[in-house]
């Protein structure tokens, strides 16, 4: 197979972790016979540094001529006073909308040899396998206005707004996605309070109708975060909105013990994705080798999955990062747990690769 892949490190670990994926690539492509033909483009700080805007225009004509994107992560302290409408994450927020990315998908399964780096008892986080369905390109985060009123600014406004067709198309993409797991859908919303969640709400039970052996939960958004911790293990997939399902993927990172542990997937009806850790630029530890690049590495498993469909290859890599942890080998963020070494990106990058190269 020949794909054109479009690489975004971005800032930060943004291109220490992409280092180390796009070895990875390389070692599953030459193992299968595939051709990844990778071409790098500027987001974020970087692309403000270099081209006076967060997503030049060349950057969003390579990634639409290309079969995937594969993203690092943008922003750092550097940017914190640039105007907004030129901060290295509206680039992130824009490449989703451009292209049309509406669903990302989160998936949190434990790793068994993680299990004790989750703050939470082994017996609640053991076997915990779901997938998080964000909306990504409408809510809170795109709503217009979005600005501070009055004579002294003292009044701040944002703006939270869903079109029915919005909602039915990502709740679509999670029905779908529970077809093929384990059957259970959990929606989360605000309904008791918010307009936009009471719609939400009406569109899953009347799209419930085309998927009749599905089991529909609803859930408010704070009892979710609750069971979240307490019952993990219940959820299949959970479905939700812009704001909430970014909320409550940072909280459902620590259930496998690092926020450097979740890969995500940003896609659209036509399979078309870009994938990314759901972590940020980690700017407390840019440069310094210490950031951990499975999340990363994973999210290039995720992309031979949905976009390619290379399944085989997908799990290689899921198996030889699994294999890797089942050695003891810890990145710092990871150093509370088991008796293996600290190592760092690279080496960790390393590992993996050294894994699959062995099979
Ligand atoms: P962050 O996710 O960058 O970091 C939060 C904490 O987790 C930090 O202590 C960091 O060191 C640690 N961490 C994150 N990823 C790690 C990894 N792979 N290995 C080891 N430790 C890791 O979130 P923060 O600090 O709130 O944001 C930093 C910058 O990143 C900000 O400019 C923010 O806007 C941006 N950001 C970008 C995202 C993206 O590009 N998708 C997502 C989230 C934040
Ligand atoms: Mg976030």
């Amino acid at each position: 197979m020949k794909k054109k892949v479009a690489v975004l490190p971005g800032d930060g670990i943004g291109q220490e972790v992409m280092n180390g994926a796009l070895d990875v690539l390389k070692a599953v492509g030459d193992w299968f016979g595939h051709e990844f033909e990778v071409v790098q483009g500027d987001i974020g700080g970087v692309a403000i540094d270099l081209h006076g805007n967060p997503l030049p225009s060349e950057t969003l004509e390579l990634c639409k001529k290309s079969d995937a994107v594969l993203l690092g992560a943008v922003g750092g302290p550097k940017w914190k006073d640039v105007p907004v409408h030129l901060r290295p994450e509206k680039g992130l927020l824009e490449i989703r909308k451009e292209l049309g990315l509406f669903a990302n998908l989160r998936p949190v399964s434990t790793f068994e040899s993680l299990l004790s780096a989750s703050p939470l008892k082994r017996n609640v986080v053991e076997d915990v396998d779901f997938v998080l369905v964000r909306e990504l390109t409408g809510g809170l985060y795109f709503g217009k206005p979005s600005e501070r009123r009055g004579k002294n600014k003292e009044v701040a406004v944002d703006t939270l707004q869903y079109e029915r067709s919005e909602i039915e198309r990502v709740v679509h993409k999670a029905f779908q996605l529970a077809s093929k797991r384990r059957k259970k859908l959990t929606s989360v919303d605000k309904a008791n309070v918010l307009e936009t969640s009471r719609m939400w709400r009406e569109i899953v039970d009347e799209v419930s109708g085309s998927y009749p052996d599905i089991e529909v939960e609803h859930l408010l958004v704070d009892v979710a975060a609750m069971k979240l911790v307490y019952q993990p293990k219940q959820f299949d997939v959970i479905v939700t909105e812009n704001m909430f399902g970014d909320i409550l993927s940072d909280e459902a990172s620590m259930l496998t013990g690092s926020l450097g542990m979740l890969p995500s997937a940003s896609l659209r009806e036509d399979g078309f994705g870009l994938y990314e850790p759901v972590h940020g630029s980690a700017p407390d530890i840019a440069g310094q080798d210490k950031a951990n690049p499975l999340a990363m590495i994973l999210s290039v498993a995720m992309m031979l999955r949905h976009s390619f469909g290379l399944k085989e290859e997908a799990e290689m890599i899921e198996l030889a990062v699994q294999e890797v942890l089942n050695a003891g080998y810890r990145t710092g963020d990871l150093w509370n747990l088991g008796n293996g070494p600290v190592v760092g990106t690279k080496a960790m990058s390393q590992f993996v690769v050294e894994r699959l190269e062995a099979d």
